[in-house]
């Protein structure tokens, strides 16, 4: 079995025609439009669907509020698909489309449905960079972009009250690999047959910041640009086209190594521009973070809750500094490898940092 990927987002919106707007805006390529959706598709083959949040289409769960309604993983081949599909079919009702997409929901009630992807190759080629004593471009200046147009949908991520019962269902069911736990904030999960840092991360819907509530809701999607000067020109271009401009601004996480960028989004939640994430494959040791030290490294306007993240005050990451014995013992048991590589021959996981 293979998931490759996210194939589509099925938004369910207030307003299908200021939804469309918007992504056409952010820079998603439109392939077809009416009064009652809007489908783009990314030069990856993703696609984006916007429908009204009460059209049929939109599958029955336990998501509270608008955003993305349902993800199709994307499966490399049909006898994969049929693996799945009967895994699955066990104990809960699979539902199939006439195209033989399959649809059910996820052990915390998401909606998901899963067909073969063909995923087309994509080609990026972002200028070199220069620094002193380090000249990669000389008497070249850099290309200049009008707009940004994101090639790749990189992750998905909902807030959820029992995170570590939503990344189960992946680990256990999809075959998703752990890529690391910002402690008592999220999980972070990869896809089996894709590379990127993580497919999906479940955040911590009961923490006390702006935004959360404690219900399972819709939070955001990652979409993938070239570099930061994308993401920086995009922002621009959201910004001249009268959409709220981010609240945190430009930063990069410690966790995945990424550029982000947050765009307040009428589909409820957020769109984020994604650049320079780091990317893994199965011989990725995962980590245990401490939650505001791995959020970032550097973000341009710093919420009163982020103040308190100066390095210097909190502890480091296992993996970046000696650490001391005491921990030792509690973050060997949190950073198990047999929930990293499920093939692994070792004993059964504990759930790391939500115990
Ligand atoms: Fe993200």
């Amino acid at each position: 079995m293979a998931i490759i990927g996210i194939e589509t987002v099925l938004y369910g919106v207030d307003d299908v025609q200021l939804c469309t707007r918007y992504f056409t805006d952010f820079g998603l390529p439109l392939l077809e439009s009416s009064d009652e959706h809007a489908h783009f598709r990314l030069d990856e083959g993703s696609n984006v669907i916007i429908r009204h949040i009460s059209d049929d289409a939109i599958p029955k769960s336990a998501l509270v509020g608008t955003g993305v309604c349902e993800v199709i993983w994307g499966v490399d081949r049909q006898d994969s698909l049929d693996r799945l599909v009967n895994s699955l079919a066990v104990d809960r009702e699979v539902r199939f489309d006439a195209d033989g997409t399959a649809h059910c929901l996820t052990d915390d009630g998401l909606a998901v449905g899963f067909r073969v992807f063909r995923k087309n190759p994509v080609y990026s080629s972002p200028d070199p960079v220069n620094s002193p004593g380090n000249i990669n471009r000389i008497n070249t200046q850099r290309k200049w972009k009008a707009k940004a147009r994101p090639k790749t949908i990189q992750h998905v991520v909902f807030q959820s009250p029992d995170p570590d019962k939503s990344w189960s269902f992946y680990r256990d069911r999809l075959g998703f690999r752990l890529s690391d736990v910002q402690k008592g904030f999220g999980i972070f999960g990869r896809a089996d047959g894709a590379n990127d840092h993580h497919n999906v991360y479940f955040l911590n819907a009961k923490l006390p910041f702006p935004g959360l509530d404690g219900n399972l809701r819709f939070d955001h999607v990652n979409y993938g640009v070239e570099d930061l000067d994308e993401v920086m020109v995009g922002a621009n271009y959201m910004q001249r086209r009268g959409w709220p401009k981010s609240e945190w601004g430009l930063g990069r996480h410690r966790i995945a190594s990424s550029i982000f960028m947050y765009l307040p989004c009428p589909t409820g939640g957020q769109a984020e521009y994604g650049a320079d994430s780091d990317y893994l494959d199965d011989s990725w040791v995962p980590r245990v973070w401490n939650p505001m030290f791995g959020f970032f490294s550097f973000i341009h306007n710093m919420a009163p809750f982020m103040l308190d993240a100066a390095p210097w005050e909190w502890e480091y990451a296992p993996g970046y500094t000696p650490v001391p014995d005491a921990r030792l013992a509690d973050l060997t048991r949190a950073i198990d490898p047999k929930k990293a590589h499920p093939q692994a021959d070792v004993a059964p996981p504990q759930a790391p940092g939500f115990s």
